[in-house]
């Protein structure tokens, strides 16, 4: 399985900390952001990845990781996107990388506690995504839960139908690009990831998984930020082990 992980967009929310860099270059304890999501791919197995990147900045992550060898990649790719496009968008920029495989998307400033390794060791083909339950689903793609049979997914919904969020962790066969490339942009002008999940909902190619471990999404806010360079750097104090960087 290969890895696609997400590091565009201008990150308005978090104005003027991003107004001269990635947000995903801004730092997450002792690390940059990016690194976090790497970890995960890697420690799941994946280590053959692309990062899709655009706005300002985009030379830097080669300046900052190079071949992707001392972050124990083997193969490290790039590869820029020119608009605002969505989450959808940006996946798309990875068809020919992916080619007939299937992959794991993880959004650049996602940073998770825990593995994703039996989601990725488990998938067969279609789709796979992970919930979390959450105090503020209103403010991610919120799942619509009937017991634990899932029957949709709603895009920041003014009043949530259940706590759980659907983390920025998607895995997918390479048939996504045929559903993005029908794919209409939404109100706000993007091409939505919910829209890509619920299309495979219909097709009942949807599973998803529980993510049992600590979840941010540290690009959310400021106090987003806060919340998880404070909550990382207590967990590093407490066991040295996590988010441990292998070079190869
Ligand atoms: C995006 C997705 C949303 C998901 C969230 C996870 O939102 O659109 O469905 O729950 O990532 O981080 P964004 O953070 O881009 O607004």
């Amino acid at each position: 399985m290969k890895g696609v992980v997400l590091a565009g967009g201008l990150g308005k929310r978090l104005y003027p900390l991003t107004k001269i860099t990635n947000k995903h270059l801004l730092p997450v304890y002792n690390l940059p952001m990016i690194y976090y999501p790497i970890m995960t791919l890697c420690e799941a197995g994946i280590n053959d990845i692309l990062i899709v990147t655009g706005g300002n900045s985009a030379g830097e992550f080669l300046r900052l990781m190079g071949d992707g060898r001392e972050l124990g990649l083997k193969g490290l790719g790039y590869t820029y996107q020119k608009n605002e496009g969505g989450i959808a968008d940006a996946i798309y920029l990875a068809k020919d990388f992916v080619d007939d495989d299937s992959f794991c998307v993880i959004l650049g400033d996602n940073i998770l506690e825990g593995s994703i390794k039996e989601g990725v060791s488990r998938f067969k083909e279609g789709a796979m995504i992970f919930l979390k339950e959450v105090e503020n689903p209103q403010e991610y793609g919120v799942a619509i839960l009937e017991s634990d049979k899932l029957i949709g997914i709603v895009e920041k919904p003014r009043v949530p139908p259940t706590n759980f969020a659907v983390i920025g962790v998607y895995i997918y066969s390479s048939d996504v690009f045929q559903i993005i490339g029908n794919l209409t942009p939404s109100e706000r002008g993007e091409l939505e990831i919910t829209d890509v999940n619920n299309e495979y909902l219909r097709q009942e190619r949807l599973t998803y998984k529980i993510f049992d471990g600590f979840w941010g999404d540290a690009g959310e806010s400021v106090d987003a930020l806060l919340r998880v360079n404070n909550y990382v750097a207590k967990r590093k104090k407490e066991d040295s082990n996590l988010w441990r960087i292998h070079p190869l």
